[in-house]
């Protein structure tokens, strides 16, 4: 489900699956988590499509799958026009290259053995013919792009602040000039006070670049920040896509309006007007019939439990409700 894109797609998604076999216990056999169960969309150049939703709803396994890492179960990735689906190293080197991922944990995703400028130089060596002394002159080049100095390419991650740290994770995903950038929950591990200062160095970076940016964060208000379009998931399935502002402002989900009435509002009108999100997330290997929010949703009718809802195109913004034109015309 994708709303009407105008300029061509740097990455599509078509319909892309992720499930994974899992074990019950001893005598109950298998069941299948259907982490992801169907996303489509398309990203043109210099545009970020942020993924929300709540934890385990499959954002990290769909960042992961974009990214090329891991293969989908089903479905369909297109990078720059050709076919990616296989991921991984199934993939043509060109094509992995298009595609760069940032991670959420700036201590964990650097080598902390490895000094700054062999960090950023590793993808050269193996991609591009630079000697040594043109690779460490990129380096230098790109740790003065995300705002480090040029002497910061001896040192070792340790010696650096979280949101520095976050930098270099994204000065190395910037070494091979990608098209897309993935980048999951960025700016979650960071100070709220430092946050806005990556967000805004990821903004220019993505005018500079002209970067697609897939970005997964469970926080609306990083969303707000960054996003062009957003992704709301529930349970590995799109309820709501469409322009940030439409979903934001006029939200015709009962899921998206839940989420967003769990974020305090900077409209004191709007303010307490939201329904709040009620109920436990359901376990994934036992989702509900029908439309998978209908236990939790103030809107739910017998059909709701029945039949699940196919996505459709309201304005511009598709949703997954059987009643978004009376739960959108509640909202307003
Ligand atoms: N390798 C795996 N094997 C089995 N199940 C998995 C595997 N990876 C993820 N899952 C399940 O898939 C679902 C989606 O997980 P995922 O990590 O993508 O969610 P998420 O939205 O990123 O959550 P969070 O906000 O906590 O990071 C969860 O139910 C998770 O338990
Ligand atoms: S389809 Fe029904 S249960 Fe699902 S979100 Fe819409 S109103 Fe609620
Ligand atoms: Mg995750």
């Amino acid at each position: 489900m994708t709303p009407a894109a105008t300029a061509p797609a740097v990455i599509e998604a078509r319909d892309l699956t992720r499930h994974f076999v899992v074990s019950r216990g001893i005598f109950r056999g298998t069941a299948t988590v259907r982490a992801v169960d169907g996303v489509s969309f398309k990203l043109p150049a210099g545009r970020t499509l942020a993924v929300v939703g709540e934890s385990g709803c499959g954002k990290s396994t769909l960042a992961r799958i974009v990214a090329l890492l891991d293969a989908p179960t089903g479905g369909a990735l297109i990078v720059d026009g050709a076919d990616a689906t296989t991921g991984g190293k199934a993939v043509g080197p060109q094509l992995r290259r298009s595609v760069q991922m940032v991670f959420q944990n700036p201590y964990g995703s650097l080598n902390p053995r490895k000094t700054v400028g062999a960090i950023l130089e590793e993808p050269l060596i193996i991609n591009t013919p630079l000697d040594a002394g043109a690779r460490a002159e990129a380096a230098r080049a790109m740790l003065a792009k995300v705002g480090l100095r040029p002497e910061h390419h001896a040192r070792y991650p340790h010696m650096f602040s979280g949101g520095q740290r976050q930098r270099i994770a994204i000065a190395r995903a910037l070494m091979l000039n990608p098209r897309v950038v993935v980048a999951d929950e960025p700016v979650s591990a960071l100070d709220v006070s430092i946050q806005a200062q990556v967000l805004n160095l990821m903004l220019d970076l993505q005018e500079e670049f002209r970067l697609a940016y897939l970005f997964i964060s469970h926080d609306l208000s990083v969303v707000r920040h960054i996003a062009d379009e957003v992704m709301v998931m529930y349970l590995g399935r799109p309820v709501e896509h469409g322009p940030k502002r439409a979903v934001f402002e006029r939200p015709r989900h009962p899921y998206t309006r839940a989420l967003l009435a769990s974020t305090p509002s900077t409209d004191p009108a709007r303010r307490g007007r939201r329904q709040a999100l009620a109920g436990e997330l359901p376990s994934p290997l036992d989702p509900p019939s029908g439309c998978a929010f209908h236990k939790r949703c103030p809107h739910m009718t017998e059909l709701c439990a029945r039949e699940r809802p196919a996505p459709r195109v309201l304005d511009g913004t598709a949703v997954a409700c059987h009643h978004a034109e009376a739960v959108a015309a509640d909202a307003a």
